[in-house]
């Protein structure tokens, strides 16, 4: 068997802890990915674009004092569809590169597709994700709050140049959605990434890691994207979701877990009021 050339192995992690304070008081009694975006829960919707490209084992990185409401939601409704999820406690929000240390055993030596728990995504990125070989691949989207996001300036012919974390002057209008994809070599290079003047161990400082050894891909997402994380982007979210049905669009897979989670919910409450 021809081992040597076989491509690795891609499997899912998807970042779901933090504090939220940008959404208190909401975020007081739930995790932020567990607030309702239309008709389901935030989480399904990152969930759903890594189930749609075919990975079929995802770890939830979760914080300690939700644990419990994401294994009620999420611990049975995919074990019957092949989708194996895994779960593991952040307990302090160090920074978006350490889910890779925290998912050092679990990646192992195939590649992984992070997926923030608060990005919502209409595209479809399976052939991004399937046709992954090495390195790290990130997307771009033009945005004109430029401020809030990690920023990729291009050259004249499209090169990412620069990759800069919220920069205080502007020095392009693409921001990084949050969806990665890295090949096995993101754990050793998490575990160098020294704080920055926040205090977190910053996802930009991976990308910048494949920039400089020239292996890194900057793909374009084109249709809408999300980033769940205030009032007024949590009520577009929904708004957006509605009007262009994406739960309708969803892996059936999903909806069809839901649906048996729905059921079970109801024989339970019938239950205890009869
Ligand atoms: O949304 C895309 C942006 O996400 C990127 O453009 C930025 O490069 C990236 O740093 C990130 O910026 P944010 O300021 O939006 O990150 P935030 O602190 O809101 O965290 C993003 C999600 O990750 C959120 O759902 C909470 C979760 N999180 C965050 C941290 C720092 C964790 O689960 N653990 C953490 O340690």
């Amino acid at each position: 068997m021809d081992t040597i050339n076989k491509k690795p192995k891609m499997k899912g992690i998807i970042l779901s802890g933090g504090t939220a304070t940008r959404l208190f008081p909401l975020t007081a009694t739930t995790s932020k990915q567990l607030l309702p975006v239309y008709d389901r829960q935030m989480i399904f919707y990152p969930l759903n674009t890594l189930v749609k490209a075919g990975i079929k084992e995802i770890l939830m990185i979760v914080a300690p004092e939700h644990s419990g409401q994401y294994l009620n939601l999420l611990g049975s409704v995919f074990k019957t569809h092949g989708i194996h999820l895994y779960f593991e406690v952040q307990k302090i929000p160090r920074g978006l590169a350490d889910a890779f240390i925290l998912g050092e055993s679990f990646i192992g030596r195939s590649n992984v597709t992070m997926i923030l728990g608060d990005n919502i995504f209409e595209d479809d990125f399976s052939d991004d994700i399937k046709n992954f070989v090495s390195g790290g691949k990130i997307f771009a989207k033009k945005v004109t709050d430029w401020q809030r996001f990690g920023i990729v300036k291009f050259d004249e012919n499209k090169k990412a140049i620069e990759i800069v974390e919220k920069p205080k002057e502007w020095i392009s209008d693409f921001a990084i959605p949050g969806l990665y994809i890295y090949d096995k070599h993101v754990s050793s290079a998490a575990k160098e990434v020294v704080p920055s003047e926040r205090g977190e161990i910053e996802i930009t400082s991976l990308h910048n890691y494949y920039l400089e050894k020239n292996e890194l891909e900057v793909g374009v997402v084109e249709g809408a994207w999300l980033d769940a994380g205030t009032f007024d982007t949590l009520l577009e979210a929904g708004n957006i979701v509605k009007e262009k049905k994406l739960s309708e669009k969803f892996d059936p897979l999903i909806n069809q877990a839901i649906a048996e989670f729905n059921e079970e919910l109801k024989i339970l409450a019938k239950k205890k009021l009869s």
